[in-house]
């Protein structure tokens, strides 16, 4: 049978007393309709139609192509967002899953299992139902003596009687297309002004027809987001998530309570996480490494056996066997060769260390290439911008900066050169030359046993 996946975010989102849409939030790095959407997707096989509110532009915005948009212009309720579908999927596929943007916890195979069972189900809806302690504002399930399913009732209009039910309504549902096309114009208005799609199982149970259900065990794909409080519930269970993927891959967390991986970041075997550590954005780690405890890194690409120790790293570059830390800084465009040690207080950006540089303590390199085995020592700085305009500073092979140098750029330090400490470099320097001073003169070449 064919299926299409239809979810709707056209709500306001107004429990979230926010100014931005409710599904644009961030959770484990995304916005949320980015899970629906992969769930959907996965679920049914296809790309996703999705109900938007009129003015929801940054929605489309966000999400990739292949998704298909129907606009509901006045906010007249679940049910009435899915008949905006109507015009465009009428006729043309067997099954319609509809689940809501704020449910990014559903697993794709809890969708695919609701799916299954409408496939075999006579009658026309199939629903997902859980067993909860907290009803957090869920549609309470009505069941007849028999256990039959007879009606979904909205927690606003549910009696002492049914708030007691423990049995809640989930949102997703999969509709035999052609019966929810011809049944959606059917739907009255509740007395809150809206059309809710959860009356279509009372319509169906009044006409006879079988409402099969599949019931959710796993308590954290239940989680709807219609509060910030709601918000952080699901990025608790997010994270509980993605680091029981890497645990399960073979990735050491020691305290997964306070690591926060962001759902496209990769780790590499045998690599240890250590407590208050957040891995953000597409950032992909090797194998072996130690990073933390306490460090950010953001969108950057780290190699094998690397330490981050206490640091934080945004969209840097780290290849193999590099050592940061404690409380190094490394900003856009910085790249570490192979065995760079950087320690701490330490800041590079838009710089490239070449492979054995050591860069002990408290320096900062910008705009610069440092290379192979150089040395720059205490509290050395790359004076990279004149007030108006940022200079390149570029340092030849097994260069020792000596302590406190500061380094005017643009300026050049030639394969084997050496400053003094206290030296202000305004000018290039030659090979092999030893310079001093402020600002910094040539004092002698160096022989190969300096
Ligand atoms: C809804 C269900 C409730 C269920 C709960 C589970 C109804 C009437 N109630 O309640 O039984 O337990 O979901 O999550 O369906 N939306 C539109 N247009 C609208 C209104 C809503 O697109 O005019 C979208 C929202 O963006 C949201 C989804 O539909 O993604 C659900 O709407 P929401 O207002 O959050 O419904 P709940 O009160 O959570
Ligand atoms: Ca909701």
């Amino acid at each position: 049978m064919t299926c299409v996946s239809l979810i709707l975010a056209a709500g306001l989102g107004t429990r979230m007393k926010s100014k931005i849409p409710k599904v644009l939030h961030l959770l484990g790095g995304v916005p949320i309709i980015c899970w629906s959407v992969q769930s959907a997707r996965e679920a049914s096989g296809s790309d996703p139609v999705i109900v938007i509110g009129p003015e929801q532009h940054d929605v489309r915005a966000t999400l990739d192509l292949g998704i298909r948009y129907v606009e509901q212009e006045e906010r007249l309720g679940t049910g009435h967002a899915a008949s905006q579908a109507a015009g465009l999927l009428q006729g043309k596929v067997d099954l319609v899953l509809v689940t809501s943007a704020d449910m990014p916890l559903l697993r794709p195979g809890t969708l695919r299992r609701l799916i299954e069972v409408q496939e075999r189900n006579q009658g026309p809806i199939s629903l997902l139902t859980a067993r909860v302690m907290k009803s957090r504002g869920f549609g309470r399930i009505k069941r007849a003596k028999d256990g039959a399913i007879q009606a979904i009732i909205e927690e606003a209009h549910a009696n002492d009687e049914e708030l007691a039910l423990c049995e809640v309504n989930v949102g997703a549902y999969c509709f035999q297309a052609d019966w929810l096309w011809d049944h959606l114009p059917g739907l009255s208005l509740s007395a809150k002004g809206e059309y809710y799609i959860t009356d279509l199982i009372g319509m169906a149970t009044s006409a006879e027809e079988r409402v099969a259900w599949v019931e959710i065990e796993d308590d954290d794909e239940i989680i709807g987001i219609n509060t910030r409080e709601h918000l952080a519930e699901a990025h608790d269970a997010i994270r509980k998530r993605i680091n029981q993927k890497w645990m399960l891959a073979g990735v050491t967390i020691l305290d997964p309570t306070t690591t926060y991986i962001d759902s496209q970041a990769e780790i590499g075997v045998d690599t240890t996480i250590l407590p208050n550590t957040n891995i953000e954005g597409r950032t992909i780690v090797g194998e072996d490494c130690v990073l933390g405890p306490n460090s950010v890194i953001l969108e950057s690409r780290i190699g094998d056996h690397c330490k981050v120790f206490m640091s934080v790293m945004t969209r840097a570059i780290l290849e193999n066997e590099v050592a940061i830390g404690p409380f190094a800084h490394l900003r856009p465009g910085a790249y570490l060769c192979q065995g760079v040690h950087m320690g701490n207080f330490g800041e590079v950006k838009n710089s490239t260390l070449g492979p054995g540089v050591k860069m002990g303590h408290f320096s900062y390199v910008g705009d610069a290439k440092i290379g192979k085995n150089s040395n720059i020592s205490a509290g050395v700085i790359t004076c990279n911008f004149d007030g108006k305009e940022k200079h390149p500073t570029e340092v030849g092979e097994d260069v020792f900066i000596g302590s406190d140098t500061m380094l005017v750029a643009p300026v050049r330090l030639g394969k084997g050169s050496r400053t003094g400490a206290g030296s202000v470099v305004r000018r290039d320097v030659p090979e092999n030359t030893l310079v001093v001073g402020i600002p910094a003169r040539a004092i002698r070449k160096l022989e190969e046993s300096d």
